[in-house]
């Protein structure tokens, strides 16, 4: 039987008690969360069953107040029915166009591997804070694919704008946005987090107008040389708001795979480099697989991976316990549908728990302990996981699910191939997370000392 809990609970909150309330309640149960009428599902089997084998009846988004006051039904990412359909269509098109699946972004990942290598070197051993690097070298893939540019880590104005996504995310976290997503009317003319926020989204959208207006002045329609050109060509003189090819949209979605496309993967490799240091045999062990197949005289390269079984498990397995998205994006049922046996109604918020996926006891081994052998199998061989969803799954499956695990593996094998990471001396290090929009590691300081 489903339990309704009417009572309020913060997304940072809930995460910790959804175990709890699984374990009371049961792996569906409903409450009252951001104004509505919302079900929680936990565990492989039903998140599965809801977003893979009925994922029509869920691949729509619930209005999320502070951002649709100023984004509207744009963007990709909280946008449905046919924008959302053309738009995703057009950016997984355009995406491998510019090099998805082609050497060219390969080589492209790999340049930004050897600034980022460098970088870190100019640290000579010392204990720095690598996260606003990792940011930025990471960033700069998507730009080069959105943009066709990539930004120094030099360049002061472009920090500033990877700091406001920091801070975005940081203050999405708090206690007082959460209250505007219920009760927005009651605070919309207050100041807060969420005036905080939406200034700060406007400061990134002025800095995506910049490049659109250059874009537009330099086009060239019979050679496009980004994710921009590409829409701009698409929309023609004529805006089509139907179809969202109109200015507006290209703002947005550009926006929405610079935001989605940067801090997820900065945060999973800053989680791998503190798992790393936590488990110096595993880092050792890693090393070692890179030397015997890639060596020292050259860059690792995504052909490597089939033959580096321990380190692709390790990657896995920093994803699974890095569990970054543990609540998944938010989706809203478009017609009435049976889930085990419940009748959900058309227009209930269906939060579909990765969190409760990626630590499910009956599927992992040792579902709360770091352990790459999770996925090896017995002659050590690498072994895929069904219940491995750090992406979530079916119609509104991660977008960049393809292009984060080639920087995922370029990136975290390029650092340990250059450098041995250890932790600050007298640091006391911790896994614990610090809750946000995404679940990031606290503020720690490294070692990388060149091999
Ligand atoms: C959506 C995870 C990297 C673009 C999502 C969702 C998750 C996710 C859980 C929500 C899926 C759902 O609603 O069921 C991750 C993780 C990443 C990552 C763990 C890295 C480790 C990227 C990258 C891009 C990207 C590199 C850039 C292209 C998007 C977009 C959406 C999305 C545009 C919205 C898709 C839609 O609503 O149709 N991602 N992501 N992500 N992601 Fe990622």
């Amino acid at each position: 039987m489903s339990v309704h809990v009417y009572s309020y609970r913060p997304a940072a909150s809930f995460v910790c008690h959804n175990r709890q309330f699984a374990e009371k309640y049961g792996n569906i149960f409903s409450l009252c969360l951001f104004g509505g009428k919302c079900v929680v599902i936990s565990g492989f089997k039903l998140v599965r069953e809801a977003l893979v084998q009925n994922g029509e009846d869920y691949m729509d988004r619930p209005v999320v107040p502070l951002f649709n006051d100023f984004v509207g039904e744009k963007g990709i990412v909280i946008s449905n029915g046919n924008q959302w359909k053309q738009q995703r269509r057009f950016a997984l098109h355009t995406l491998k166009n510019f090099g998805l699946g082609k050497k060219s972004l390969e080589q492209s990942i790999q340049q930004e591997c050897q600034y980022l290598t460098e970088a870190v070197a100019v640290q000579q051993g010392e204990p720095f804070n690598i996260q606003l690097l990792l940011n930025n070298a990471v960033s700069n893939v998507i730009c080069c694919l959105v943009f066709g540019h990539r930004f120094e880590y030099t360049d002061k104005h472009y920090r500033s704008i990877l700091q406001n996504f920091n801070d975005i995310i940081a203050l999405q976290g708090s206690l007082a946005v959460q209250i505007y997503n219920t009760v927005p009317w009651l605070m919309k003319w207050l100041p807060g987090p969420h005036t905080q926020i939406r200034s700060l989204v406007q400061k990134v959208i002025d800095f995506v107008e910049i490049e659109l207006k250059e874009h537009k002045e330099s086009l060239d329609p019979s050679s496009p040389r980004d994710y921009i050109d590409s829409f701009l060509i698409e929309m023609g003189e004529k805006e089509d708001e139907y179809s969202g090819f109109d200015s507006r949209n290209l703002s947005i979605c550009t926006l929405d795979l610079f935001g989605a496309g940067t801090e997820t993967t900065t945060t999973t490799i800053h989680w791998g480099l503190l798992y790393m240091i936590y488990y110096p045999d595993i880092q050792e062990r890693v090393q070692a697989e890179i030397d015997t197949v890639v060596g020292s005289s050259r860059q690792p390269s995504v052909s490597d991976r089939d033959h580096m079984p321990y380190t692709n498990a390790v990657i896995h397995e920093i994803q699974r316990m890095a569990d970054i998205i543990p609540l998944n994006l938010p989706h809203i049922t478009n017609k009435d549908t049976t889930l085990n046996k419940y009748t959900i109604p058309k227009g209930t918020i269906i939060i579909a728990t990765l969190h409760s996926v990626l630590r499910d006891e009956s599927v992992w081994e040792t579902p709360h302990s770091f352990n790459p052998q999770h996925f090896l199998d017995q002659e050590g061989k690498f072994r895929k996981r069904e219940a491995f969803l750090p992406f979530s799954a079916g119609k509104r499956v991660c977008l960049g699910e393809q292009l984060a695990r080639m920087e995922l593996f370029l990136f975290f094998t390029s650092l340990l191939q250059r450098f041995s990471f250890s932790p600050a001396s007298g640091q006391q290090l911790t896994l614990e997370a610090k809750l946000g929009a995404l679940r990031s590691p606290r503020p720690y300081c490294l070692c990388a000392v060149p091999r």
